[in-house]
């Protein structure tokens, strides 16, 4: 039975995709890329972009197994670019990917694609390393995102101007945990706004 598409959290706002919805999607992504990779044995680089794509990578290398392409091997790039519900700078890489990628078949994994500088910088670092294929996915692109060179796949479109939490994407570290997706309840991230921008007090050690 679908999940009724209430928030359950102060810091929801509308829900934009229930769960059922988004592994629906990633099943459909599956099933594209196993047509997209043919029938080798060799092994699929899954790596996704921490922290926000980690249920997305989970959650399709176990789509991927259903879908009958058994060889994934998964790892992360952490890339850093967000403070609150805006960009910070230019996106910098602050812990490598641990497997070869040379020669491999390898999937890029977003959470979400704005501007697309995090997938540019995702993409050219693991172009370096000279995969065999790198195909690039999005589980959520802002419409007019316009990646250039454009995503091979997305699984959703979602409004430009909504900032959303849920399934891996964060406000300030919340939201990670939601099995839905949604809209950001701005209200309640104005009274939160409130602790996150208090002085740290020194760590007492
Ligand atoms: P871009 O580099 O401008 O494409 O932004 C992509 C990155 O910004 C994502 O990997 C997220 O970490 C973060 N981001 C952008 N929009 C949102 C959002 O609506 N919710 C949570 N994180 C977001």
């Amino acid at each position: 039975m679908e999940k009724a598409m209430t928030p359950r959290h102060p810091l929801e706002g509308e829900i934009l995709y229930s769960a059922d919805q988004i592994l629906r999607g990633i099943e459909g992504l599956a099933k594209k890329l196993e047509r997209q990779f043919g029938r080798g044995q060799e092994p699929v680089c899954l790596v996704g972009v921490m922290m926000g794509a980690f249920p997305f990578l989970c959650d399709l290398a176990r789509a991927l197994l259903t879908t009958g392409v058994p060889n994934v091997v998964t790892d992360h790039l952490f890339i850093e670019s967000y403070v609150g519900t805006a960009p910070d700078g230019e996106p910098r890489i602050y812990r490598d990917l641990r497997m070869p990628i040379t020669d491999r078949t390898v999937v890029l994994l977003e959470d979400i694609v704005d501007t697309g500088a995090t997938l540019s910088c995702a993409r050219a670092h693991l172009l370096a390393q000279h995969p065999r294929q790198l195909i690039t996915c999005a589980l959520l692109e802002r419409r007019n995102a316009n990646p250039n060179p454009p995503l091979d796949h997305r699984v959703f479109v979602i409004p430009s101007d909504a900032f959303v939490i849920g399934y891996g994407l964060d406000w300030n570290g919340q939201g990670r945990e939601f099995d839905d997706i949604s809209v950001i309840n701005t209200d309640h991230a104005r009274v939160m706004e409130r602790f996150f921008s208090s002085p740290k007090e020194p760590a007492s050690v």
